[in-house]
């Protein structure tokens, strides 16, 4: 939320000022004085009483208004708040706080469509503010979404800007594809195996039209589409146009129409690693496109950026070796923005990564035989690829730490302005970022035991001129004799993978200055009883932990039947990329844990628990209502009842803080 206004150069000062007597004056000045008193002392009713004895005296004074919503706010009263915020955008109606924060307060209200409308006009008042747009999609996301039809423009205008997060939407943007009329007509022709007709005789279907349709080309431009009819439909044309194209039938034309599609196609298929499954006769036809290719591209009845983009669509064009230069002639030539795109992404940027290479800082060795068997896995796949980080305001640390658990308060968390944080198991550098962008003052070293995850890492800091992150790589078990300490350590989805998480917890905590932070994310045995139950199944049918292999079992398992043990499988969100999925099933090393055994560990370590972090969940609120010997909801012994009334709570992992005694 924006905060309140208190601005006014001299407190007894005011827009309306003109039209008072001295008397009245003096009195506005006192009222205003005595509203940010109490506003600063948290007496939010008291500065509402205030502010509106002043703004009887003025009551063309918009600040006065706002500021009342803002206590209103704060009092969580977001009807009251919304209906001063109102008055104050009625007297100046280009007050972008104003929107922004009746915009959250709409939310609050479940009123997501209002929101919208406020928060699209923020991004009309100040079109540049990252948090504006970040606000903005989260509205679109509480649409329902059998209405998104409603906000196609608003859809779209997030579409066209590049560098924001559009995760949270996702699902409205599938949702707006599957909308348009054409698509139930190529799910029809897929099922029947007569899709391949759209490209012969039916160029004006709607079923044809729905491949060029902006929400489906901008989908799978951005993120991982978790959907697995779409997958079906994407592979199923995927395989269609190479067998089209390794027959050279690509001369009616249609490869103009579906250059972009295919730009899309081959984004997506990158952004997902290559998860789709390829039959073996692809393979060869892939294989034979890429030898011609290299020979006479340019000649024959093939449009290259077609051609570039169905080979991109298999493998990442650095993959092809021999096309190099002739790829950056034609992305020259063609001065195709979408296809220049897809060159960036699939050749320069890994080139770069490779060039970094040489910038890593060494910290330890990597001696332990699990470790080196995990960095391997994520040299492999390094975990995961993304493309966009969500606009996130910067706050204090030790703000947001009071924020998350208010019993602190009154001991007080200290925390310095600069606090020095360290990344323990930073993948691919995604949480470092955003921990960057959010403690600005911050100095973060991330750590990680894989040097391609720390590649890719440092050239998105680079990319995102981000300043006050530094890598090194490391095993976590050898950090014991780091002469370095941290005020705070975070550390998800890590541990669990050592070969002895307590001795890496151990270890993290002795780099902890006295009174540290430390957020950890762990397996939970409970929640991930279907994932055992999967990896069980995985090693009994002998699929390994290739990227064929990886495919082969998501193609048997999205093509089996619906009553099949494993399907809820495909719904989760990890299995629509390949690192994602090797990792949610396909680790080399997975501990997992209860709660009990958690609290015994921390407790013998010397760290004290602080709370759980269970985003979009009102599970700490019921929690603390079935608990109220617990207010401060730290008791694992109760939070492991819990979880056995609700088992898939922790489905993700357990995200906790704790604290060094
Ligand atoms: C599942 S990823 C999690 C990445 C990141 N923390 C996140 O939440 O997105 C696990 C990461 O931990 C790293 N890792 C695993 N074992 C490690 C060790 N012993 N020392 C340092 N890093 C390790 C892996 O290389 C991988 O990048």
């Amino acid at each position: 939320m924006e905060k309140s206004i208190n601005n006014r150069k001299s407190l007894n000062t005011s827009i309306g000022l003109t039209s008072f007597s001295g008397s009245d004056q003096d009195k506005f000045g006192n009222f205003v004085n005595s509203a940010i008193n109490a506003f600063n002392l948290g007496h939010y009713d008291k500065a509402i009483n205030f502010y509106q004895e002043a703004a009887a005296l003025d009551p063309t004074d918009f600040e006065l208004y706002y500021n009342i919503a803002v206590a209103h706010n704060y009092m969580a009263r977001p009807e009251d708040a919304i209906n001063y915020y109102r008055k104050a955008i009625k007297l100046k109606p280009d007050l972008t706080g104003a929107y922004h924060n009746m915009g959250h307060a709409l939310i609050q209200l479940d009123r997501p469509g209002q929101a919208v409308a406020c928060f699209r006009k923020t991004l009309t008042l100040n079109p540049s503010n990252g948090v504006y747009w970040q606000n903005f999609i989260k509205a679109l996301s509480k649409i329902p979404l059998a209405e998104s039809s409603h906000f196609k423009d608003d859809y779209k205008k997030c579409l066209a800007k590049e560098d924001i997060h559009l995760g949270l939407v996702s699902n409205h943007l599938i949702a707006l594809v599957k909308q348009q009329t054409g698509f139930s007509s190529l799910f029809e022709l897929l099922k029947h195996d007569k899709l391949e007709s759209i490209f012969n005789n039916d160029k004006n279907s709607s079923a044809f039209h729905v491949l060029n349709d902006p929400f489906l080309t901008g989908l799978l431009t951005i993120d991982i589409v978790v959907d697995p009819l779409i997958e079906k439909l994407l592979t199923g044309i995927r395989k269609i146009l190479s067998r089209l194209a390794v027959a050279n039938k690509t001369a009616g034309g249609i490869d103009k129409n579906i250059s972009k599609f295919c730009i899309s196609l081959a984004h997506q298929c990158f952004i997902n690693e290559y998860v789709y499954f390829k039959s073996e006769e692809e393979k060869i036809w892939i294989d034979n496109l890429y030898r011609r290719s290299t020979t006479g591209m340019a000649s024959g009845h093939f449009n290259p950026v077609f051609i570039l983009s169905l080979l991109a669509a298999y493998a990442p064009l650095c993959s092809y070796e021999n096309l190099r230069s002739k790829i950056i002639a034609i992305s020259e030539i063609e001065g195709n923005p979408d296809f220049n795109l897809l060159v960036q992404r699939q050749l320069a940027e890994p080139a770069i990564e490779v060039a970094l290479i040489t910038e890593i800082n060494p910290l330890t060795n990597v001696a332990d035989k699990v470790s080196q068997a995990v960095r391997n896995q994520y040299e492999e796949n390094p975990y995961p690829r993304w493309i966009t980080a969500p606009h996130i305001k910067a706050r204090k640390l030790a703000d947001a730490i009071v924020k998350l658990f208010p019993q602190l308060e009154k001991i007080g968390v200290s925390i310095p302005d600069s606090p020095r944080i360290l990344i323990a198991g930073c993948g691919t550098g995604r949480q470092a970022v955003v921990c960057a962008m959010r403690y600005t003052n911050a100095k973060i070293l991330a750590l990680d035991i894989s040097k391609r995850s720390l590649t890719y890492a440092m050239r998105k800091v680079q990319e995102m001129k981000i300043g006050n992150i530094e890598f090194a790589h490391g095993d976590i078990l050898e950090l014991g004799d780091f002469d370095k300490h941290f005020d705070v350590i975070l550390s998800t989805g890590v541990l669990h993978h050592l070969s002895d998480p307590i001795k890496g917890l151990r270890i993290l905590t002795g780099l902890l200055s006295s009174g540290g932070f430390f957020y950890i994310g762990l397996y939970s045995e409970l929640a991930r009883r279907h994932i055992k139950e999967a990896r069980k199944y995985i090693a009994h049918q002998g699929y390994g932990s290739s990227a064929d292999d990886i495919r082969k079992f998501r193609q048997d398992l999205l093509l089996s039947d619906e009553n099949f043990q494993l399907k809820k499988i495909t719904e989760l969100t990890d299995f629509y990329s390949l690192s994602m999925c090797r990792d949610l099933l396909f680790h080399v090393q997975e501990h997992r844990f209860n709660l009990i055994q958690i609290k015994d560990a921390i407790a013998d370590i010397g760290l004290e628990f602080l709370g759980f972090e269970i985003p979009n969940s009102n599970a700490i609120a019921q929690y603390k209502s079935k608990y109220p010997s617990d207010p401060d909801a730290i008791s694992l012994d109760l939070w492991h009842r819990y979880e056995s009334d609700h088992p898939d709570l922790f489905l993700g992992m357990y995200r906790f803080w704790v604290r060094k005694r």
